[in-house]
């Protein structure tokens, strides 16, 4: 059994009300943006996304598909990502001509998103953005433009709201900063 979340947290980073409403501030900006667009597509990076995936669409107006894609790093730690990047999971629909949304849990040293975008753009959608729940700016290795924040974090491992720490956690409402202490303790 792996430890209660409570023993591995060190504080709350971001409570739930307070991601509900930027989600919400975040949903707002992109329905005003795509207002009128046909063919609006919300492609989510699975399993961080799941959560943000599900609130945020809830709080965008202008009609829209879902679609998922699971990607994993090669020859990597647990928490470095190397950007060599496998589908494991492609999409079940064809991007070519559509406005995709990219929707993503946390940017860190940005690799695997300059992966995704790379593959998603030869399949020639009639645009192609980025939308993340969080971004580890110091973190980045290479340049990636982000369409929509919503929240710049610093450099601690985080866990909850679809992010996990191997594999658990991903179903707390809120974000939390790991005790490193505890995580040893736990290993
Ligand atoms: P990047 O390629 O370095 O930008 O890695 C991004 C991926 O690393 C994210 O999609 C997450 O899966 C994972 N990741 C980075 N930082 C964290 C964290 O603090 N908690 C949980 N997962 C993280
Ligand atoms: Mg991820």
């Amino acid at each position: 059994m792996p430890p209660a979340w409570n023993e591995l947290l060190d504080h709350v980073l971001i409570d739930a009300e307070t991601l509900q409403r930027r989600i919400k501030e975040l949903g707002e900006a992109i329905s005003r943006d795509y207002a009128g667009t046909e063919n609006l597509m919300l492609v989510g990076i699975l399993k961080g996304s799941v959560l943000f995936m599900s609130d945020l669409m809830r709080q965008i107006t202008v009609p829209h598909s879902i679609d998922f894609m699971d990607i994993t790093s090669y020859g990597v730690g647990v928490r470095e990502s190397t950007g060599d990047v496998r589908v494991l999971m492609d999409l079940h629909s064809s991007i070519k001509d559509r406005h995709v949304l990219i929707v993503e849990d946390i940017i860190d040293s940005g690799r695997t998103l300059e992966q995704v975008m790379r593959l998603l753009e030869a399949r020639q959608p009639a645009s192609l953005k980025i939308c993340t729940l969080l971004d580890k700016a110091e973190r980045r290795e290479v340049p990636i433009e982000l369409a929509y924040t919503g929240f710049v974090i610093e450099d601690k491992f985080v866990f909850g709201y679809g992010l996990d720490l191997d594999e658990y956690y991903r179903n707390l409402p809120f974000i939390g900063v790991i005790d490193p202490a505890a995580v040893i303790e736990a290993s």
